[in-house]
This record gives structure tokens, C-alpha cells and sequence, in this order.
């Protein structure tokens, strides 16, 4: 089956059988960079940008050696060194990009939708790297891969997304990634974290629950995915006290007792520690965290041959 589209901007309109050619692919892609010589020439003569108006050391890296693995020429451009820093829009710079030969453009953005406005500008491919608190597709997708190679099946799991639901593109993603392939996901957070108005946009979702309680979220939990304290988004007051914050929503040894034995521990990246994970249990035999930054470079391959083979479909 083919992947009938030119960008990858969230898993929200994915279907199932979609979302699954991805991990299928990610396999694939896995199974080149188990190779002595993790090099193959299918990107050859096609340009990748990678154009990146936020921070990001996991998301940049991982995609740039996603596009050299497949022989594609790769430019990195940064907000803050580009013609950005002078006033240049964002329509003009993608403009400018595919002026440049630019046939996929990964993006990164502090405003949710820039990437969508982009697509709708330029024929090249625009992949979503995150954008503002909204969607964050690639990260969803090596959480997914993650799950489904440690446990065998996304369907019928129980999975806890924890901490800064709010502000959190990687919860948004990952609750339509696990939600369309069949995983139970519980959120929880502090109230102000968490308002109850997040689940109004997954009515279509039936397996998606909200709770205050941690204790509550990790019984019989298969993974558990923390998240990071987004205090650069906070605009204050949402929180009394990291301390307490911790102590009600921290994942330590005693809590993750109710979890499953062996569940996963999950963290998107980068952490807080001794926030919202202890380095005892970051670093434990139950962490998948470094699994899932070694499986973002095979799904980011997968992202750009599918999108590839799409471009020179509908050209
Ligand atoms: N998980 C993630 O997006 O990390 P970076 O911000 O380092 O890319």
C-alpha cells in the first residue's frame, strides 16, 4: 500500500492501516542500519532542509542522519542564522527554499500550524518536526515503533501519558498514534495541566480516560510515558511548587510498583530529572529512553521514502 500524500503534518487524519505502513517501513529502515555499511542510495539526488526556528537536539540530529543514511543532500537551516533575524516571512522563506531545490522541508516551529501554512505554499514534502504545543508526528511514531517492537502489539496495552499534558505536542500526537492503533491511554496531570476541555478534540477516540490520580493511572500500566515541566511555555501560576509537583506526579521506584512488572518507562525528552522521573529509574533496565532516540533515525527514513515515493507519484 502506498502512503497517498505529500506531508506529514500530525497523525489526526492517519488512518490505522496508514500509521502501520510507517512501522512496517521503520523495520525495514532498522533492519539498513544494522548493516556494517548503514548507507543506501534511495535519496540520491533529492534535498532535504531541515529548517528549525526552535531548539531541538534529538529531533535535528535524528533527521539529519535519517537523510545522509539515504544518500539525500541535506542543508540545516536555523531560524536564528537565516534571514529570518531580518524579517523575512515564513511563506518567503519556503519560497525560497523550494527556489533553492528543496524537494522535502522538515520544519520546526514555536507557532502551532506554521507547518500547515507551509504545505499549503510550496510542492515539496513538509514534515512537521513540532510545532508550538500541537503535534509532534515523528516522536509519536518512534513511540509507537518503540512499544510495538519491546511488547509485540500497540492494541489492547495500557499506556499512561503523565505530567504537562497541556503544553504537550508529544501527548497530542502520541494520544491519536496509540489511540487509532487500539491502546488504552490514560492521562494524568495536575488540574492545570490537565483541564478536562483536552479530550474534546478525541471524541472519536473511545479508549481515552483522564485522571488526577498517579497512583490511579499506573495500575496494571504495560508503558509509562513522563513528560517534561514546560516552564518556557508556563505563563505562571499553574503550579505551587516543584516540590510538590513532584511529590504528586513524580515517578519514583515505589509508584512504578503498580505499573506492570517490567512496563516500560518512557520520556520524549529532554528530562527534568528528580521533577518528573527520578535518575534511578531513567537510567533503570525498565528505561526504553535511549531506545526510542536510537528508533527516531529508522522512522525519520521511513518518513522520507514514503513521502518520496508519494512526491514522484503525484508530480
Ligand atoms: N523529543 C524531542 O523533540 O526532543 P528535541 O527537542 O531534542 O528534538
Amino acid at each position: 500500500m502506498p502512503l497517498d500524500r505529500k506531508d506529514l503534518l500530525d497523525l489526526d487524519d492517519f488512518s490505522s492501516d496508514e500509521i502501520m505502513l510507517l512501522l512496517e517501513t521503520t523495520s525495514a529502515m532498522a533492519e539498513i542500519l544494522s548493516r556494517p555499511i548503514r548507507r543506501v542510495p534511495t535519496l540520491r539526488g533529492k534535498t532535504i532542509v531541515n529548517m528549525f526556528y526552535e531548539a531541538s537536539t534529538r529531533t535535528r540530529s535524528s533527521f539529519e542522519l535519517a537523510a545522509k543514511n539515504l544518500s539525500a543532500d541535506l542543508v540545516n537551516v536555523s531560524a536564528s542564522q537565516s534571514s529570518v533575524e531580518k524579517g523575512e516571512s515564513l511563506v518567503d522563506t519556503m519560497r525560497t527554499l523550494l527556489a533553492l531545490g528543496a524537494d522535502m522541508i522538515v520544519m520546526r516551529h514555536w507557532e502551532a500550524g506554521a507547518p500547515y501554512l507551509a504545505a499549503t505554499q510550496v510542492q515539496a514534502s513538509v514534515i512537521n518536526a513540532g510545532d508550538g504545543w500541537h503535534a509532534h508526528p515523528s516522536q509519536a511514531l518512534l513511540d509507537l515503533y518503540t512499544v510495538q517492537k519491546r511488547i509485540g502489539r500497540i492494541e489492547g496495552i495500557k499506556l499512561a501519558i503523565v505530567g504537562d499534558i497541556l503544553h504537550s505536542r508529544v501527548a497530542r500526537s502520541n494520544i491519536w498514534g496509540f489511540g487509532k492503533l487500539g491502546a488504552h491511554v490514560t492521562l494524568c496531570g495536575p488540574p492545570t495541566l490537565l483541564p478536562p476541555a483536552v479530550l474534546d478534540a478525541y471524541e472519536t477516540l473511545p479508549n481515552l480516560t483522564l485522571s488526577y490520580d498517579l497512583d490511579e493511572a499506573l495500575q496494571d500500566a504495560d508503558a509509562v510515558m513522563m513528560l517534561r515541566l514546560q516552564r518556557e511555555r508556563m505563563a505562571g501560576g499553574l503550579l505551587p511548587s516543584l516540590r510538590e509537583y513532584s511529590a504528586r506526579f513524580g515517578l519514583n521506584r515505589e509508584r512504578m510498583g503498580r505499573a506492570k512488572a517490567n512496563a516500560l518507562i518512557m520520556h520524549p525528552g529532554p528530562m527534568n530529572q528528580g521533577v518528573e522521573i527520578t535518575p534511578e529509574l531513567a537510567y533503570s533496565v525498565q528505561s526504553v529512553i535511549e531506545e526510542q532516540v536510537a528508533h527516531g533515525v529508522a522512522v525519520r527514513m521511513a518518513i522520507f521514502y514514503l513521502l518520496a515515493g508519494t512526491a514522484e507519484r503525484l508530480a
